[in-house]
């Protein structure tokens, strides 16, 4: 059953706000990604996430909120250690996970008894999430499996016809989706890096990091429902190379029989788009600010289908800071395809 699917601008956006009263799900920008939102405490309203995006049912949602007056409601119980956390960072790109309050339905948290809660540091997502006044399920806005969406358009691309309405708030901040910490266990444990980096959490609580976060394969048990599933993938082939000779490599392995009749790009930093005279570029931006990488890369990912290129290699980059959530994302974005150079 389509419907029409309508992009309205902020100063529209009281229409968010009563489609989303009325259980139906709107998707609206934030720091990261485009999210789909939908009322978190009504069942029948994030089943219609679960299927406008055919998400898989026990990967759980995200819930959004613009007050730490809500948290309260919402969880059964936290530490010190996390209202350090929700004061220093908080707006921002860092979803908690905590013990499930009863009010929650199962369909957002995938059956599991936790529930991630996180505040956006965007105005026009804050200003929508106080309008409605209601805790907001929300994942990124994209078709499971492909790059979250950095822009309206992105949305509309895979979302076109499944859902009412887009909440057009121009281009996101960050480009890649919050850090995901697991705030039951003792040390706390980052189960998918984002924007606030390991470094700067592990100044106020001591933090492990999951192995399946810089694992090179797919891992059989992942303590985030998520991450088992393909990820951030475009449909062309994805090769992430990695090491200290990695424009050499690339155009090497480019120059293989089989590529040869095929369209091959790189997403390379700035200042290596000479290297490659036989590939088509994408332009990273410059290799020390890798934050501008970060806001670019699933555009990027997204504009490789578009201009029909056949296979994409990637430069790596050093794992640290948001360079961690940017291997991550590529790792998985290339199925597990690294190739050291
Ligand atoms: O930046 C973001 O986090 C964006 C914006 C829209 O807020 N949202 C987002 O949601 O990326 P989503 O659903 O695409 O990713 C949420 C991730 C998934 O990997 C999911 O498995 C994990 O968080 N997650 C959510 N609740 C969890 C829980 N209770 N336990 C373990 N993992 C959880
Ligand atoms: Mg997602």
């Amino acid at each position: 059953m389509a419907v029409e699917t309508r992009i309205i601008h902020p100063d529209q956006l009281e229409q968010a706000v009563s489609l989303l009263r009325q259980g139906e799900c709107v998707a609206f920008p934030t720091e990261t990604v485009y999210g789909l939102g939908a009322d978190a405490l009504n069942a029948e309203a994030v089943a219609k996430i679960f299927a406008a995006k055919q998400r898989p049912a026990d990967n759980p949602l995200i819930v959004h909120i613009h007050s730490r007056e809500q948290v309260a409601g919402l969880v059964k119980g936290y530490g010190q250690s996390v209202e350090i956390l929700m004061e220093q960072f908080w707006p921002g790109p860092l979803s908690l996970i905590l013990p499930k309050g009863d009010i929650i339905p199962e369909i957002v948290s995938g059956g599991l008894d936790t529930v991630a809660l996180r505040m956006p540091d965007h105005d026009l997502a804050l200003k929508l999430l106080k309008k409605v006044d209601l805790p907001i399920a929300a994942p990124s806005a994209n078709l499971s499996g492909s790059p979250s969406p950095t822009r309206a358009e992105h949305v509309y691309q895979d979302l076109n016809g499944r859902i009412p309405l887009i909440l057009d708030g121009g281009p996101t901040g960050w480009g890649v989706e919050s850090t995901v910490l697991d705030c039951t266990c003792w040390p706390f444990r980052v189960l998918r890096p984002g924007g606030v980096t390991v470094e700067q959490l592990q100044q106020f609580v001591p933090i492990e990091v999951d192995s399946s976060v810089t694992g090179n394969s797919a891992v059989e048990q992942p303590r985030s429902p998520g991450m088992k599933y393909k990820h951030y993938s475009p449909r062309a082939d994805v090769i992430l190379v990695v090491g200290n000779r990695v424009p050499e490599k690339i155009n090497q392995l480019a120059s293989q029989p089989q590529y040869a009749d095929l369209n091959i790009g790189v997403l390379a930093p700035s200042e290596h788009a000479d290297l490659y005279p036989n590939l088509t570029v994408l332009d990273l931006g410059p290799r020390s600010q890798p934050k501008i990488a970060a806001s670019r890369l699933y555009h990027l990912l997204r504009t490789a289908d578009q201009i029909r290129l056949d296979a994409v290699f990637v430069e790596g980059f050093a794992e640290e800071d948001v360079g961690l959530a940017i291997m991550n994302r590529l790792r998985r974005a290339a199925g597990y395809k690294v190739v050291q150079s």
